[in-house]
């Protein structure tokens, strides 16, 4: 099967991996930038999430589930790590139910040449086979360590604080609530573990303070293909290793 999906559409970015936008007249922005959705989120989440599990981290919360990528990210790394979903906990938040519905379909068999595509992106990359990554998602969401949520909200329960936090929200014109200087600090408050890495492929006034204000300490990271700056933010003993302020 190619990609049905009624409310998005598939767009190539230039390094030929796939991206999301929303179809018709107001179709609003694509999931990833235009340069290279892979490229991109390897920039932005890869190496963070390699720092948190080689630093003994094993839980991650990812905003905005999308096409998936950076849930793919995660399991290819632990996977090269040989670490089971049993040792993992991953919170997604996903507001279309079409993206929730579409990917764990995927996982359990269907053929979807969107997320197929983006794992042999994965698998090129780093030997770990699309059987072996969708094995490894599947495992993890049947005994609950990967859960995917729905909308994002003041009102959302995290059921624990996490190691790692990928802000990967739509832009603050597409998704303004999820900027918003009192809403992140309260969730920043709520999510981050004590040892805590943040990345996002933004850079916000907003956010900045947020982030001061919780605890966290800021590595303005190069953003991607020309973006002034992306973020990285440190909390606790994170803030002290090399490894992570080196990003
Ligand atoms: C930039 S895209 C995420 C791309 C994704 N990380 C990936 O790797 O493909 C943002 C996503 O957040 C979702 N979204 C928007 N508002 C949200 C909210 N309040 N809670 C959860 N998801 C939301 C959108 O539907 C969209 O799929």
């Amino acid at each position: 099967m190619g990609w049905k999906n009624d409310l998005f559409e598939i767009v190539l970015t230039r390094d030929q991996s796939p991206t999301l936008r929303r179809r018709g007249q107001d179709s609003g922005e694509t999931m990833h930038h235009s340069g290279g959705a892979y490229a991109e989120t390897q920039l932005i989440y890869g190496a963070p999430i390699r720092q948190v599990l080689n630093h003994g981290g094993r839980s991650f919360l990812s905003v905005g589930l999308g096409c998936g990528y950076n849930e793919m990210l995660v399991a290819t790394e632990c996977l090269k790590k040989e670490l089971p979903p049993e040792q993992i906990f991953l919170l997604s938040f996903e507001s279309e139910e079409s993206l929730r519905q579409s990917f764990l379909d995927w996982l359990r068999g269907d053929n979807n040449s969107l997320y197929e595509s983006i794992a042999v992106f994965f698998q090129e990359d780093s030997g770990i086979s699309t059987q072996a990554l969708r094995a490894w998602l599947l495992r993890a969401s049947q005994v609950s360590t990967w859960v995917i949520e729905s909308t994002l909200t003041r009102a959302s329960k995290i059921p624990r604080p996490v190691e790692c936090i990928l802000y990967d929200a739509f832009s603050s014109k597409t998704c303004p609530d999820l900027w918003q200087e009192d809403f992140l600090m309260e969730f920043l408050a709520q999510t981050s573990a004590p040892n805590c890495c943040l990345s996002t492929y933004a850079c916000t006034g907003a956010l900045c303070r947020g982030l001061k204000t919780t605890g966290f300490r800021l590595v303005l990271r190069p953003g991607f293909h020309g973006k002034r700056n992306s973020t990285l933010a440190l909390k606790g003993a994170f803030q002290a290793i090399p490894d992570f302020l080196n990003l």
